[in-house]
C-alpha cells in the first residue's frame, strides 16, 4: 500500500510537467467556485487539464470516489479526499449531456475488467500473445505490461525515458515491440529476459511512431501520425524507411495489412484512406465523400472489404476495393459520436462512441446493416475511452479504458436469447 501511495504521488508530480497529448491540450476550463477547487486544480490536473472534470457525464460522491481512484491514491489523506469529492459531487452530479443512444438487440456480450497497477497510466492498446498472456501498454506511465487473465498476475516494464509508447504489438517469437510516440523510437522488448532494444528513426522530421502492425514476412509497419508519414522496420537488419503522405496534415492513423501483403492507413487529418505497395511503399490515395472527414481506424473483412469509422462525421463506412464503391451509415448515437476504434471479428463490425459517456461498444452486422450498442462499465460507473481493440485468438474483443485505467475483455456470444 505504502509503495503505491509514494509511487502515485511521484507519478503525479513526474506528470505534472508531461502533458498527455496533443489533444487534450484545449485551454482549462474555469471551475465553478467552492471549497474544494483550488485542491481540484493542484491535485487533479497534473495529468489533464480541468475540461476531462467539466466534459464528464458527472457522478455521485461514490461514482467520483471511484472514478479517481484509477488515477490517483489519496487513501493516505482522506480529508483531502473528501473535499475534493465533495466538491466534484455538488458541482458536478450525474448529467445526460453525451449520453450515447443505446441499440437494443438480440446479442449477448460479457465484459470482464483489470485494473492495472500503475494509476492514471493511460492504459490502452491490449494485445493477446500465442500464450494468452495480454500485453498494453501505459502511455503516460511510459511503461509495458503483461497480465495473465488467468491469474489476474500483471507485470509492468519501465520503457527507456521519454518513450511515452502509443500502442504494442507482437512479433511471431513472442517478442514485444512498441512505438515511442514522444522520443520517436520503436522498441523490442523480449520478454524472456527483459532487455529492450531500441530502433531511432532515421530522419529527424520522423517524431511520432504510432501504430503499428506486423505483416506476414515479419516487417513492422508503422503510421507516424504528426509527422505525417508511413514507415516500415525490418527487424532482421533493423533497416527503417519512410514515406510521407500525399496530403498535407493527413495525419495517419490506424494501420492495417490486407490479405495481398498490403498495409491500408486510416487519415486522421483528411479524408482520406492510403494502401501502401509493400514492395515499393507507392501510396494510393482513396477520398472519402464527405470533405471533413477523418477517420482514426480501419479494419479489413475477409472478403478484402475495408471498414472504417468516420470519426469527425459520426458515421460507420465501408470501401470496397474491387469496385471502388463507398457506403457510410450514420452511427447511432449521431455526428457527435465520434467513433474511434474498430474491429472485425468473424465478419462483424465492433466500434466505440468515444463521443459519448458511457463509451457505447457498437456492433454492426453487415449482412442485415443493424447495429446494437452497449454501455461500456468501468466497475460501477462509466468512462472511456477506447482507443484501439484487437480481437483474441478464440473470437473475443480486446479492449480497454484510457480513463480507467483498465484492461478488458469482451466475451462475444454469436447465440441469440431464447423467445
Ligand atoms: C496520474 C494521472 C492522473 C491524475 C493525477 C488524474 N487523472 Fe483523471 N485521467 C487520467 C487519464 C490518463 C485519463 C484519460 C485521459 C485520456 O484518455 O485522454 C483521465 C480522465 C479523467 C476524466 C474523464 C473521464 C471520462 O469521461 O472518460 C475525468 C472526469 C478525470 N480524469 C478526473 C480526474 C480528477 C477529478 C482528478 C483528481 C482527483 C484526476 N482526474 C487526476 C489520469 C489522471
Amino acid at each position: 500500500m505504502f509503495k503505491q501511495v509514494v509511487f502515485s504521488l511521484i507519478s503525479a508530480v513526474f506528470f505534472s510537467f508531461i502533458p498527455i497529448t496533443a489533444h487534450s491540450q484545449s485551454p482549462a476550463s474555469s471551475l465553478p467556485e467552492g471549497e474544494g477547487k483550488p485542491l481540484v486544480e493542484t491535485v487533479c490536473t497534473s495529468c489533464h487539464r480541468t475540461n476531462m472534470i467539466t466534459r464528464s457525464s458527472g457522478y455521485t460522491s461514490a461514482g467520483w470516489k471511484e472514478l479517481t481512484n484509477t488515477m490517483i491514491d489519496l487513501s493516505d489523506n482522506p480529508q483531502m479526499q473528501g473535499e475534493i469529492i465533495e466538491y466534484l459531487a455538488a458541482h458536478y452530479p450525474p448529467n445526460p449531456w453525451r449520453a450515447p443512444t443505446l441499440v437494443p438487440g438480440e446479442v449477448q456480450i460479457s465484459f470482464k475488467e483489470w485494473i492495472v497497477p500503475t494509476l492514471g497510466q493511460r492504459s490502452r492498446d491490449p494485445v493477446e500473445a500465442k500464450d494468452g498472456t495480454i500485453w498494453w501498454v501505459g502511455q503516460s506511465g511510459n511503461l509495458v505490461g503483461r497480465l495473465n487473465p488467468v491469474s489476474g498476475e500483471m507485470k509492468e516494464y519501465p520503457l527507456p525515458a521519454n518513450s511515452m509508447p502509443h500502442s504494442v504489438s507482437l512479433d511471431h517469437a513472442g517478442n514485444v515491440w512498441y512505438t515511442g510516440n514522444k522520443n520517436g523510437t520503436i522498441g523490442m522488448l523480449d520478454p524472456a529476459t527483459g532487455k529492450i532494444t531500441v530502433y531511432k528513426m532515421p530522419d529527424p522530421d520522423a517524431k511520432d511512431p504510432h501504430t503499428a502492425v506486423f505483416d506476414n514476412d515479419g516487417l513492422l509497419w508503422f503510421t507516424l501520425q504528426q509527422s505525417n508519414m508511413i514507415g516500415r522496420l525490418n527487424p532482421a537488419n533493423g533497416d527503417i524507411k519512410l514515406v510521407t503522405m500525399k496530403t498535407a496534415r493527413s495525419r495517419p492513423y490506424g494501420i492495417k495489412i490486407d490479405a495481398d501483403g498490403a498495409p491500408w492507413v486510416a487519415c486522421n487529418g483528411s479524408n482520406c484512406l492510403v494502401k501502401v505497395d509493400p514492395e515499393t511503399m507507392a501510396l494510393t490515395e482513396i477520398k472519402l465523400p464527405i470533405a471533413k472527414t477523418t477517420v482514426r481506424r480501419l479494419d479489413i473483412d475477409s472478403e478484402g472489404v475495408i471498414w472504417y469509422v468516420n470519426s469527425s462525421q459520426g458515421r460507420l463506412g465501408r470501401y470496397n476495393p474491387k469496385n471502388g464503391k463507398i457506403k457510410e451509415w450514420p452511427s447511432p448515437s449521431g455526428p457527435k459520436s465520434h467513433p474511434y476504434a474498430l474491429v472485425i471479428v468473424d465478419d462483424i463490425v465492433w466500434y466505440n462512441e468515444s463521443g459519448k459517456r458511457p463509451d457505447a461498444l457498437v456492433r454492426f452486422d453487415p449482412a442485415t446493416e443493424k447495429f446494437q450498442s452497449w454501455p461500456v462499465p468501468s466497475g460501477n460507473i462509466y468512462a472511456g475511452i477506447i482507443r484501439h481493440m484487437r480481437p483474441t485468438q478464440d473470437g473475443n474483443l480486446l479492449i480497454h479504458q484510457t480513463s480507467t485505467n483498465r484492461i478488458m475483455v469482451v466475451t462475444l456470444n454469436p447465440k441469440l436469447t431464447e423467445h
